[in-house]
């Protein structure tokens, strides 16, 4: 960015504070958070300081981010890294069930947007959301070890060798391997296991 525009911003930026102070509608909250001379937000800020921020007076965010969200004056609109708006970081329609929706999506869309270095790392290593391969055990796009995708009788020798604990996820098999609603089925759908 050129020296103007930074210095135009900068005076943009200057001219909401000035703008809310005197209107009456800035609070304390919303200066403290925002460093005209710096043109930055604190450290910290992402990912910690803005959600807090953000629940408890969304509107100090308006001024800059645009009365929608989709950037306004400071250009950065919460959807650069959140799929659902300003309010959910995932896409909204998979409400409590990420661990079930999500794989569809990706499957969809790929992991462009998942690989932020501020959501799950820039490699899927996990940053503020886990590491995708915490549950995955074929890396970032498979549940099961790839050859088990071919040859799913092959989890047998698997839990032969390594025991259960892999599958004993809460939004895999279950703790107890009872199951999981929209995931993974019983083990004694087909065992009998005491
Ligand atoms: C005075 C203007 C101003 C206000 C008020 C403001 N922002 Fe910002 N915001 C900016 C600018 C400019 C940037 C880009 C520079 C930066 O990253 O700090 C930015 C960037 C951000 C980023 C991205 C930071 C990063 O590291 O990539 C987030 C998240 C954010 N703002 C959230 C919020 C939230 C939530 C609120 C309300 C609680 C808010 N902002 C209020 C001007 C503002
Ligand atoms: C640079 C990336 C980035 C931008 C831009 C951004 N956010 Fe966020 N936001 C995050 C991350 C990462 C989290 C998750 C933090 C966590 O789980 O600890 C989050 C979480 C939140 C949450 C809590 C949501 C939840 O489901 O718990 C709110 C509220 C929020 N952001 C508001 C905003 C607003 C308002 C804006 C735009 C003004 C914005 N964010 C822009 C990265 C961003
Ligand atoms: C908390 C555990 C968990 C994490 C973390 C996780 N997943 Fe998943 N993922 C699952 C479960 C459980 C399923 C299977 C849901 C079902 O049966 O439909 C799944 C399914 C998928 C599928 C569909 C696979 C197929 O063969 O149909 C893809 C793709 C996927 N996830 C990608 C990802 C990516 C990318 C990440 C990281 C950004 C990630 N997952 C993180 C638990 C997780
Ligand atoms: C959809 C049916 C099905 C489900 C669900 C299932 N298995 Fe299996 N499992 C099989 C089949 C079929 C074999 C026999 C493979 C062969 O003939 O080599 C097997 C074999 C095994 C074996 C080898 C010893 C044996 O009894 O033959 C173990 C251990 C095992 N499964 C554990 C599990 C665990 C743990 C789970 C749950 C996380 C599970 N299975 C879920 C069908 C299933």
């Amino acid at each position: 960015m050129s020296q103007i525009n930074k210095t135009s911003l900068a005076l943009g930026m200057l001219l909401v504070l000035v703008a809310l102070t005197v209107s009456g509608c800035g609070d304390k909250n919303s200066q403290s958070n925002f460093d005209a001379q710096s043109g930055a937000h604190p450290v910290g800020w992402v990912p910690t300081g803005h959600p807090l921020a953000a629940q408890a007076n969304i509107l100090s965010c308006t001024g800059c981010h645009g009365n929608d969200f989709t950037g306004g004056i400071s250009k950065v609109a919460c959807t650069l890294c959140h799929l659902g708006n300003q309010f959910a970081v995932h896409p909204l329609q998979w409400g409590q069930y990420a661990y079930a929706l999500h794989g569809s999506f990706v499957v969809q869309n790929g992991t462009a947007s998942c690989a932020n270095v501020s959501c799950h790392g820039g490699n899927l290593e996990g940053a503020t959301g886990p590491s995708c391969t915490s549950c995955h055990m074929g890396g970032p796009t498979s549940f099961h070890p790839l050859p088990w995708n071919a040859d799913i009788t092959l989890h047998g020798g698997f839990v032969g060798q390594n025991g259960t604990a892999a599958c004993r996820n809460v939004v895999c098999h279950g703790a107890n391997l009872e199951g999981v609603f929209l995931s993974g089925p019983s083990c004694n759908a087909c065992h009998n296991f005491p």
